[in-house]
């Protein structure tokens, strides 16, 4: 049932505003136009919002705010790509479930995503706040079989291209706040975590989640995570269509990480950076070893370390770690 519902939800999307006539899709799909009509009625429960008129047809005038797989799957048939997802409504952890599926020798690429995560995880053992309404966790799952070193700007990478395709998709102005946040006007938009396992010298697995506020309702967040997140809604003139974002997601770090694996794209992950790099020219404040450092974000690495002019000192090269900003709000998601 689910191909079929897949089929009759790709016919509605591809037609925009007009009418798919029942006809039509009870020939395509080799069922009568009562088992049509029946498919309808169990979309319209899963809060498809489908108009119905008489010799004309039907057509999609609302989609369900919340994750919906064939939706999802839809989005992505008609992109042309190929992935295999798994959405779920409630997970421990997106990372958690792509973890125990690689470990099943389930296929890769593979996506796993999700409405609500119970033991949503942050960097740093902190917990990543994943309430059920308006938000996108998901994991992808991959097996790169590369040397790790031949990895180390893959979060950096990702992260520039999500801005680069959020950007040309719905003009919004996403930054990447070095090493794994998204900004959007100051505030986090957006957190990734990746996650690998490694071989003696190759990368058996890697696992990249990210956690996207899309029209989260933030009044109803503990006030010292809203006090510092913003949601994609909040900037968007449209209204942004929750599955769509997922599907343009999913699609952008699948094509991102292919062409990753054939090569690294230093050139162009140099310009991504000069295009959505949130911290340019800023003051911020870093930590070496126990102390603490003020300096100036002058510049990225190759092998994607922070270039920063300290205070006190010659330009120095930050590999890991957290950066903050010394003139802005702070920007966790405890
Ligand atoms: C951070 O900013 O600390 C990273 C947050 C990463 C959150 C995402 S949500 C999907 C995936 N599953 C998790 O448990 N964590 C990542």
């Amino acid at each position: 049932m689910a191909q079929t519902d897949i089929h009759i939800l790709k016919a509605l999307l591809s037609n925009g505003p007009e009418f798919v006539s029942g006809n039509q899709l009870a020939q395509q799909l080799g069922i009568s136009r009562v088992g049509v009509w029946a498919r309808l009625e169990k979309l319209r429960d899963e809060q498809f919002d489908i108009e119905a008129v008489r010799h004309r047809g039907y057509r999609l005038s609302k989609e369900p705010d919340h994750i919906n797989g064939r939706l999802i799957q839809a989005y992505l048939d008609l992109q042309g790509n190929s992935t295999h997802l798994h959405c779920l409504s409630e997970v421990d952890s997106t990372n958690s479930v792509a973890e125990r599926l690689l470990a099943n020798n389930e296929e890769t690429p593979l996506v796993v995503i999700s409405n609500r995560q119970t033991q949503g995880r942050g960097r740093m053992g902190r917990v990543w706040h994943s309430p059920d309404k308006g938000g996108i966790y998901a994991s992808f799952a991959f097996r790169p079989r590369l040397p790790y070193p031949r990895l180390q700007t893959i979060t950096l990478w990702l992260g520039l291209q999500i801005c680069h395709s959020l950007h040309q998709t719905y003009g919004l102005a996403l930054k990447v706040k070095w090493p794994n946040d998204l900004f959007l006007d100051g505030r986090k938009v957006a957190g990734m975590l990746t996650e690998a396992r490694i071989d003696a010298d190759l990368t058996r697995d890697l696992i990249f989640g990210v956690g996207l506020n899309v029209c989260s309702d933030l009044s109803q967040w503990p006030d010292a995570v809203a006090a510092v997140a913003t949601t994609l809604q909040t900037h968007s003139q449209e209204a942004l269509r929750t599955n769509h974002v997922a599907a343009v997601l999913i699609n952008t770090v699948e094509k991102a990480y292919q062409r990753y694996l054939e090569d690294p794209h230093t050139e162009e992950l140099l310009n991504l950076w000069q295009q959505y790099n949130y911290l340019d020219q800023r003051a911020i404040t870093f930590e070496r070893g126990r102390e603490t450092h003020q300096g100036k974000v002058v510049g990225l690495r190759e092998d994607g370390a922070l270039l920063i002019q300290p205070e006190d000192g010659p330009i120095t090269a930050l590999q890991s770690g957290e950066v903050s900003l010394n003139s802005a709000r702070q920007v966790e998601n405890p």
